[in-house]
């Protein structure tokens, strides 16, 4: 049977050509970049090559790019950072309640060590209302932290006004965005977001996993999480992931470049298995944007009343299908996803939710596969366990 792998919010396979690119960096950039001989300058000169090219990439200075171990390194560096850099000018915090744990967990623990934080709602689709941050802003607010798109529901935030709104109520409050999901489905270069934090990692824009990068503007206050060594400019101890950074790189050029015809193709594939579904599958709930336009072109989010949400899983893998309930890291847990609860769904609802997230690697057949074999879980599922 085919495979279906529908969960790339989850990670993305590998691309070939980041491969290609990794390989010579793996083979040939084994040395230390802090050395001063010639195995430590090979490996300096593609580290530098690597940060040329995001920088390239995200029309930024290259100084101005961290790298990371990922998308969750990057939350915290940024979330932490700021605070310890900023600790003497206010303590206020403000994040939306459907961020990522890696953004809302620190902010919870700063929270715990006596900061002050304010954690936004959303409205009934996952939208922030801007004027609602803007109202939220005070003199002693560092740090506003607003993710460019949802891991489960989809929904893109209007970031720009966002930023805008934060920068006209207090010039010296730290705007961060997660753009994890965000990258290769909208514009993430941060001039064009307004942000002076940005997160991104290598791994769901098919690149590889544990490497990311921390965008920082030009004198943003930020503290050190990982204290040792003075690489990555004393903001970021440790020795350089070589091959990884050159990975990164590939792939973020490679979503950028590509960035109108892989939309095109996911969107084409989701709205493909969301006239499916919803012509096949009554009672059935859409979470997130109804404007497709405003939600990621790759996700689809919807609930089953009445069915378990692990159960569909379970059923479509036998069938072929990878799927999601919604974050990866929420999978397995009993609690509902906090980013349903925030869109004001039922615990029971929340716990029937399946996400669909298409990409590069899928076909139309794979999508019909997907389309064909959700019904008649759901029918036989609904069977066994009347409501
Ligand atoms: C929105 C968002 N932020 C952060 C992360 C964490 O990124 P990483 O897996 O690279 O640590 C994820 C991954 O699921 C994500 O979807």
């Amino acid at each position: 049977m085919e495979r279906a792998y529908l969960d790339h919010a989850a990670t993305t396979p590998l691309d070939p050509r980041v491969l290609e690119a990794m390989l010579p960096a793996l083979r040939d950039g084994w040395g230390n970049p802090s050395g001063v001989y010639r195995e430590a300058q090979a490996a300096h000169a593609l580290l530098d090559e690597a940060r040329d090219s995001i920088a390239a990439t995200l029309e930024c200075a290259a100084r101005e790019i961290i790298l990371t171990s990922g998308g969750t390194e990057s939350d915290n560096l940024a979330i932490r950072g700021v605070a310890q850099a900023r600790a003497h000018a206010g303590r206020h915090l403000i994040t939306s309640a459907i961020e990522h744990h890696a953004v809302l967990h620190p902010m919870e623990a700063l929270e715990a060590e006596g900061f002050e934080l304010t954690v936004l709602p959303v409205d009934g689709e996952g939208f922030v209302d801007p004027s609602e941050v803007a109202a939220a802003v005070r003199e002693d607010t560092i740090l506003v932290s607003v993710m460019a798109a949802n891991n489960e529901i989809g929904t893109v935030q209007p970031i720009a006004e966002i930023a805008r709104a934060v920068k006209e109520r207090n010039p010296r409050t730290v705007m961060h965005s997660d753009a994890v999901q965000a990258a290769g489905a909208i514009d993430v270069r941060p001039d064009a977001l307004g942000v002076d934090l940005l997160s991104l990692t290598a791994h769901k824009i098919y690149g590889p996993k544990g490497v990311g990068l921390l965008y920082q503007r030009r004198r943003t206050p930020l503290e050190p999480l990982l204290l040792g060594g003075g690489q990555e400019e004393e903001r970021r101890a440790g020795t350089e992931n070589v091959a990884s950074a050159v990975g990164l790189a590939t792939a973020l050029r490679l979503a950028c470049e590509e960035q109108a015809a892989r939309t095109a193709h996911a969107r084409g594939l989701r709205d493909a298995l969301w006239r499916e579904l919803r012509e096949r599958v009554h009672p059935l709930r859409l979470n997130g944007p109804a404007d497709f336009e405003r939600r990621l072109p790759n996700n689809l989010h919807v609930c089953f009343p009445g069915v378990e949400g692990e159960s569909i899983l379970l059923q479509l893998d036998m069938e072929g299908v990878a799927a999601s309930s919604g974050s990866a890291c929420s999978t397995g847990s009993t609690e509902p996803s906090h980013v349903l609860s925030a869109l004001g769904v039922d615990a029971d609802t929340a716990h029937s939710a399946l996400r669909l997230s298409v990409g590069q690697s899928n076909t139309e057949a794979q999508v019909e596969q997907a389309a064909a074999a959700i019904p008649q879980i759901i029918e036989r599922l609904r069977a066994l366990a009347p409501v």
